[in-house]
């Protein structure tokens, strides 16, 4: 026979509450694996010392970047938003652009995106998933999608 312990109902309920919360707590802990908030706290500082005088505050670019060059006859520096083409890049050949400058995938290369040898892989990666945060979320699934 069949022991059924009678619980009150106020204790089923929080059981259950308690049970929800702990999935969405690991379903959020799993989506956001790549988003450690101290990778993209340190990327953003890493972005703000290196890239910010370029590509602005809010990786905006420069302005007119698709129009107008610089007083060198350079071109100018791209959104990092999500707006520009960046998020066609595979993130391995955005990590050899920042470190080693546009050189690396053209040899022929004189603008103004040299390369920050003085950054460690780690800190680019920090760099890239800060650039990545910013992008709205339907690209950075797109982009974690292909390129995983
Ligand atoms: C002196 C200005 C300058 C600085 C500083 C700078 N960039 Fe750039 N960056 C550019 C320009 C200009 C381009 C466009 C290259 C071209 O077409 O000549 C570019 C291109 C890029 C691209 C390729 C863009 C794309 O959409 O494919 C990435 C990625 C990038 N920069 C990231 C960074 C990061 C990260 C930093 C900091 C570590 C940084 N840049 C610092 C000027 C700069």
């Amino acid at each position: 026979m069949a022991i059924r312990i009678k619980l009150p109902k106020f204790i089923k309920e929080s059981v259950c509450a308690i049970f929800v919360a702990l999935v969405i707590l690991m379903l959020s802990a799993c989506s956001s694996k790549n988003y450690d908030p101290n990778i993209i706290t340190n990327g953003e500082l890493l972005y703000v010392e290196n890239c910010l005088s370029c590509h602005g505050v809010n990786l905006q670019g420069q302005q007119n970047w698709l129009n107008a060059l610089d007083e060198d006859g350079h071109r100018l520096a791209p959104p990092l938003n999500g707006s520009g083409h960046t998020w066609h890049h595979p993130p391995e050949m955005l990590s050899e652009i920042i470190k080693y400058g546009l050189k690396s995938i053209d040899s022929k290369y004189e603008g103004k995106m040299v390369g920050n040898e003085n950054l460690t892989d780690e800190e680019i990666l920090s760099i890239l998933e800060y650039i990545k945060s910013v992008w709205p979320e339907n690209l950075k699934k797109e982009y974690e999608t292909n390129h995983e």
